[in-house]
């Protein structure tokens, strides 16, 4: 066992990782258009960060209806699957594991985004407040989506189910479910977005189980050690809400619990969101409780909290977001107590390499090809 707790390697599922320094999914909006197709700078870009124990990869759409945003890619075209491709053996030709985060934006999107014009779908005909940022570079109001008939829902899961199959096409190690942030699985959970009155909504059973549908198409492509999900269950981003949080996510986790996926990422704040600490601590003990798969936890964490926090039990592995995107060499950093580059929120959601593959490895040049720190 090592005496950093941040490099004891782990067996997630059935995944071994070699440190619990993970990589949080980070959409960057750099494929190329207009296929939405992950290329070469994106194979650079992870490359570099492959001395992650675990790569989440950028929120990657499952069809187009799910695309919310411009430059993002996707896994549903046979171009994108090769795409994947590159970037996936970049990561494992440098001994690094990376799952592909599964996403549909649900009512954070906008008929520019969609087939033929259509209005976004979502559980329940309700904007989210805010803006949308349009592939024009222009920005619009969210629209009004339009509340997904029930008989459509097993289509929405044979559509993850493929994109699933893509992922193992493109050689992803697994695969995580998008719950978090506002999007479509997330609309559901909570019920600041879903007021749906049939089996889909109310109850927090009801809320959970197109969730779980979805999950269980996952289970059957990839085995239930290779799936985890992502959750947020106090962030506000989209504008979300629940009136009882920790009750619906003691459900959920008991149900994650039953299928035995390989793991459970909780993310606390973002983006600078004001959260209620204490409930945030009952939440993450309750997945502590009922979930004996890795639990990782986000938000915010830098490096001794980041220790503490394993030291102390509560979770398993950190996944560290800004910090990992302005350090491709994070964990190398980590483990000599290096200083950090600061991210520049500017070039976070550009295109093309700068503020991308270009932040300096703590030895001043880029990062070298097969470094490994464990
Ligand atoms: C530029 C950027 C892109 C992000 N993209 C995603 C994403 O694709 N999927 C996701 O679940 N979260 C996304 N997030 C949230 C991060 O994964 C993470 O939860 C957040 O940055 C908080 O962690 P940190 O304090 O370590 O940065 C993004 C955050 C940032 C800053």
């Amino acid at each position: 066992m090592a005496a950093d707790p941040l490099f004891n390697p782990l067996t997630v599922g059935d995944l071994q990782v070699r440190n619990r320094v993970w990589m949080a999914p980070l959409t960057r909006c750099r494929s190329l258009l207009p296929g939405h197709v992950p290329w070469e700078l994106n194979a650079a870009y992870y490359r570099e960060r492959a001395t992650a124990g675990l790569i989440l990869s950028e929120a990657t759409e499952i069809a187009q209806e799910g695309r919310g945003y411009p430059g993002v890619p996707g896994i549903f075209t046979a171009e994108q699957i090769a795409g994947w491709k590159k970037v996936t053996s970049a990561v494992h030709e440098s001994g690094g594991t990376i799952v592909c985060q599964l996403w549909h934006v649900g009512r954070a999107s906008h008929q520019a985004f969609q087939p033929d014009g259509k209005d976004p779908v979502a559980p329940s005909a309700i904007a989210a407040a805010g803006d949308v940022h349009l592939p024009d570079g222009s920005k619009a109001p969210y629209p009004v989506p339009r509340a997904l008939e029930a008989d459509e829902l097993p289509g929405i899961v044979a559509t993850y189910r493929t994109a699933a199959e893509n992922a193992k096409a493109a050689g992803f190690d697994g695969v995580e479910l998008h719950a978090a942030n506002g999007y479509l699985i997330d609309e559901f959970l909570r019920n600041g977005a879903n007021e749906r009155t049939d089996e889909y909504g109310g109850s927090v059973e009801n809320r959970c189980r197109f969730p779980l549908m979805v999950l269980d198409a996952l289970i059957e492509v990839w085995g239930k050690g290779r799936v985890g999900i992502r959750v947020s269950p106090l962030g506000s981003f989209n504008d979300m809400a629940d009136s009882n949080p920790l009750p619906l996510y003691t459900h959920l986790f008991g149900e994650l619990q039953a299928r035995g996926i390989a793991f459970l990422e909780i993310v606390g704040a973002i983006h600078g969101d004001d959260i209620d600490d204490d409930l945030l601590q009952k939440i993450n003990a309750a997945g502590r409780e009922a979930f004996s798969g890795t639990l990782a936890l986000n938000g915010g964490y830098e490096g001794d909290d980041a220790r503490t926090a394993l030291r102390e039990g509560q979770c398993d592995a950190i996944t560290f977001g800004t910090t990992f995107l302005a350090n491709p060499d994070l964990p190398k950093r980590l483990k000599e107590g290096a200083d950090l580059n600061e991210s520049n929120p500017a070039t976070w959601y550009s295109r093309g390499p700068e503020g991308y593959v270009d932040y300096p490895s703590m030895d001043g040049g880029p990062v070298p090809r097969s470094d490994d720190p464990s």
